[in-house]
C-alpha cells in the first residue's frame, strides 16, 4: 500500500462517460476500411484525440498524417472525427486519393449551419478554441471572414461592419456554462444576433458535463480520463474544479498520482468522449492494487445515440470471412 492512501475507497463512476457516438463511428470507419481495403490506410490527424486509440490502429497498419500531401497518390485516406476544411477535401480529390469522411455528423451539422448563415449575408462569429482542428475545419467550411472568440471579454473587440446582421455557431465540445456567458455577451452587443442557443454543443459533451456536475456533489476528488488535447475532456476537469472539487485529467492509470487521493474517501471517475473504457477500468485496477475499492455507478442520463456509417462503407460487396 502506498503511504497515505487509506483503505476503503469508494469509486463513483459517472454515467454517461467515455465514447460518444461520433467517436464510435470514426473508429468503426477506420476498422471497416482496414477490413475492406487492407493496410495501409491513411488517416489525416488523430482519428479521435486519444493516443491509445491511435496506437492500437497504428498496430493494424494505419498511418497517421497531418496533411494529405503526405499520402501516396490513390491511397485510401480518412478524415478524422473533427472534420476538415473544404480545401482539404478538394486537395485530396486533386491528389486522386480515395477519401472517406469520418467527420462526426454533429460537426457536419455545424458546418452546414455556418455556411447557411454566411450565404444569407450574415457575418459569422464562431465560439471555440482557435487552433483546435474542429475549429479549423469549420472555418474552412464557411465562406468569408469568421471571427473566433472563446470568452465573454472577446466580444468587446468585435467591430463588425453590419452589427445588425450577425450570426454565431459554436464548437461542439465546449463548456455549456461558459458558452452561455459568451452568448449572453454577444446578445448584449448584437441584440439581433441569430444562432443555435447552446445546441451546437453536442449531446455527448452536454451529458458528460451534467453527469460530472451531479457526481461532484458526492465525491472528494474527480479523475477525468482523457487526452491533453481533447477539448471535451478538459472541460470536464474544469467543471469539477469550478464546482470546488479537486479535479485531474489523466491519460491513463499510470498518470495518476496517489498523493491526490490521500485524503479522499470517495473518488469520482469519468472519461472524455474519446477515451476508451479499458482506460477507465485500468484506473480502477490500479486503485484496487492499493486498497479496498467499492465501485458505484451514478446513472445521470441514459444515452442511445448512434450514427450511420459513411455511404462508401455501408454495403460490403465482400462478405467478411
Ligand atoms: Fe461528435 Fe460530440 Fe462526439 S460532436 S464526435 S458526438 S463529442
Amino acid at each position: 500500500t502506498s503511504p497515505g492512501t487509506k483503505p476503503g475507497l469508494t469509486v463513483v463512476l459517472a454515467e454517461p462517460r467515455g465514447f460518444c457516438a461520433g467517436v464510435e463511428r470514426a473508429i468503426d470507419v477506420v476498422e471497416r476500411a482496414l477490413d475492406r481495403f487492407g493496410a495501409p490506410i491513411y488517416v489525416r490527424h488523430e482519428i479521435v484525440h486519444n493516443k491509445h486509440v491511435v496506437e492500437t490502429l497504428k498496430a493494424r497498419g494505419v498511418i497517421f498524417v497531418e496533411e494529405v500531401d503526405e499520402v501516396p497518390t490513390g491511397a485510401v485516406t480518412i478524415f478524422s472525427a473533427h472534420g476538415v476544411a473544404e480545401r482539404v477535401e478538394e486537395h485530396a480529390g486533386e491528389r486522386g486519393l480515395k477519401a472517406i469522411d469520418a467527420t462526426c455528423p454533429l460537426v457536419t451539422k455545424v458546418h452546414r449551419e455556418g455556411r447557411r448563415y454566411a450565404e444569407k449575408g450574415y457575418h459569422v462569429v464562431m465560439i471555440g478554441h482557435l487552433g483546435h482542428p474542429e475549429v479549423e475545419g469549420t472555418l474552412g467550411r464557411i465562406p468569408g471572414k469568421v471571427h473566433v472568440i472563446s470568452e465573454p471579454e472577446d466580444v468587446d473587440g468585435l467591430n463588425l461592419d453590419h452589427p445588425d446582421k450577425v450570426a454565431f455557431v459554436t464548437q461542439t465540445t465546449l463548456s455549456v456554462n461558459d458558452t452561455r456567458d459568451v452568448i449572453d455577451a454577444l446578445k448584449r452587443k448584437f441584440p439581433s444576433i441569430v444562432g443555435p442557443d447552446v445546441r451546437d454543443i453536442c449531446y455527448a459533451t452536454q451529458n458528460r458535463q451534467t453527469a460530472v456536475a451531479e457526481m461532484a456533489k458526492h465525491v472528494d476528488v474527480i479523475l477525468v480520463v482523457g487526452a491533453k488535447n481533447s477539448s471535451n475532456s478538459n472541460r470536464l476537469r474544469e467543471l469539477g474544479e469550478n464546482i470546488g472539487v479537486p479535479s485531474y485529467l489523466i491519460a491513463d492509470a499510470d498518470a495518476m498520482d496517489m498523493e491526490w487521493l490521500k485524503d479522499a474517501g470517495r473518488v469520482g471517475l469519468t472519461a472524455g468522449a474519446s477515451a476508451p473504457e479499458t482506460l477507465v477500468q485500468g484506473v480502477i485496477e490500479r486503485l484496487r492494487g492499493q486498497c479496498e475499492v467499492d465501485v458505484k455507478t451514478l446513472n445521470v442520463i441514459r444515452e442511445n445515440v448512434t450514427f450511420k456509417l459513411p455511404r462508401e462503407l455501408l454495403d460490403d460487396p465482400q462478405p467478411s470471412q
